[in-house]
């Protein structure tokens, strides 16, 4: 059996990335329909070799529509989503507008895969990216001896900022090696040789919106209400691959030996942790434009007696959105068959 299949946002960073891992992954497709503004609609894009019309969303209409791959904001989510679903449709989005709904479903296919057993309103929500690669790190852990709090610091990539926070970087780096001076627009401050503790809104409680993510998404994942969560997420001048310096405080004491044992047959994981110069996983080395989530840096913490600290890397357009948004929707059609 094949199926219709709309890729909401087809020109954006994810969107495009979704449409090269539907094709990669041989997805079975009888119809692909690439939607975005009517700003593009009407270019073409690639599809495997073959060339697509883009088509604007707020024309189109979701009649037949079998899966729908949300990545174009939240807002437009908010106001397609739903008809997509009440349309017949699966929508798999990647926005954070559904994904606190108790109703909806917020899913890491290595992680939670039963919590698409019931999806109510037709809507399944993609977690955010940093969350994302977290989690496909951590469950193993959790499950063998239970965590009770994660101290994580974020260095986020831009294309977590979609293709505008790219294209900043690259224009500022390239106007400061011009001895110019940066035009900061997509991002509060200058990004290029510069590190920015702020991403997303703030809230009242001191901490970004970002962060409070990995608190909320965490729980709702890993099934937990009281895993503690104490997040600084921090935007840095990296193209493609979020890194995480991630300490937990388990119940039970884990050693580094049973950890890198059971990360190493966790599914959707790469351990890379040799203690020699590189022996670690790096964006640019390991997790640009690949699958896994790739840990290293594994280490007994010298401050407390259940703490264990890692390094987490992984592609945030891959894993962190397009990926995790594919697998679900393979997932989808597995519970139906
Ligand atoms: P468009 O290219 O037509 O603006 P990114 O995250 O890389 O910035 O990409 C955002 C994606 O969301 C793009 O595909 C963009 O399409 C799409 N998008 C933005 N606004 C709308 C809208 N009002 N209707 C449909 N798609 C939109």
């Amino acid at each position: 059996q094949t199926y219709t299949v709309a890729v909401v946002g087809a020109t954006g960073a994810v969107g495009e990335v979704m449409l090269s891992i539907l094709h990669e992954r041989g997805f079975p497709i009888k119809e692909l329909i690439p939607l975005a503004s009517a700003r593009s609609a009407g270019e073409k894009i690639d599809f495997g070799n073959q060339k697509i019309v883009v088509r604007d969303l707020a024309t189109f209409d979701p009649k037949g529509v079998d899966i729908a791959l949300f990545s174009a904001g939240g807002s437009i989510s908010k106001e397609y989503g739903p008809k997509f679903a009440a349309a017949g449709a699966i929508v798999i989005d990647n926005s954070s507008a559904f994904r606190y709904d108790d109703d909806v479903p917020l899913v890491v296919s290595e992680v939670n895969p039963d919590a698409l057993k019931n999806i109510p309103r037709g809507i399944v929500a993609n977690p955010n990216c940093s969350t994302m690669q977290m989690v496909v790190a951590l469950a193993p852990i959790h499950r063998a001896v239970g965590i009770e709090r994660i101290n994580v610091a974020t260095y986020q990539s831009v294309s977590g900022g979609g293709r505008s926070g790219m294209e900043e970087l690259g224009k500022q780096t390239a106007a400061i090696l011009g001895f110019q001076e940066p035009d900061p627009q997509r991002f509060p401050v200058q990004i290029a040789f510069n590190l920015i503790p702020h991403i997303d809104e703030f809230m009242d409680n001191g901490y970004t919106k970002e962060e409070m993510k990995l608190v909320w998404e965490t729980r709702k994942i890993l099934g937990d209400e009281n895993i503690q969560v104490n997040p600084t997420a921090v935007r840095v001048p990296v193209f493609f691959g979020h890194s995480e310096a991630v300490h937990i405080e388990t119940r039970n004491k884990i050693s580094v030996a049973e950890a890198r044992a059971l990360l190493e047959k966790a599914p959707g994981v790469v351990v890379v942790d040799d203690r020699v110069p590189g022996g670690y996983p790096t964006p640019v080395t390991h997790a640009s434009g690949q699958d896994p989530v790739f840990v290293g840096r594994l280490r007994e913490d010298v401050s407390h007696p259940r703490g264990l600290d890692m390094w987490v890397v992984s592609d945030n357009i891959r894993k962190g959105a397009a990926l995790n948004a594919v697998q679900l929707a393979e997932l989808v059609l597995k519970n139906r068959a």
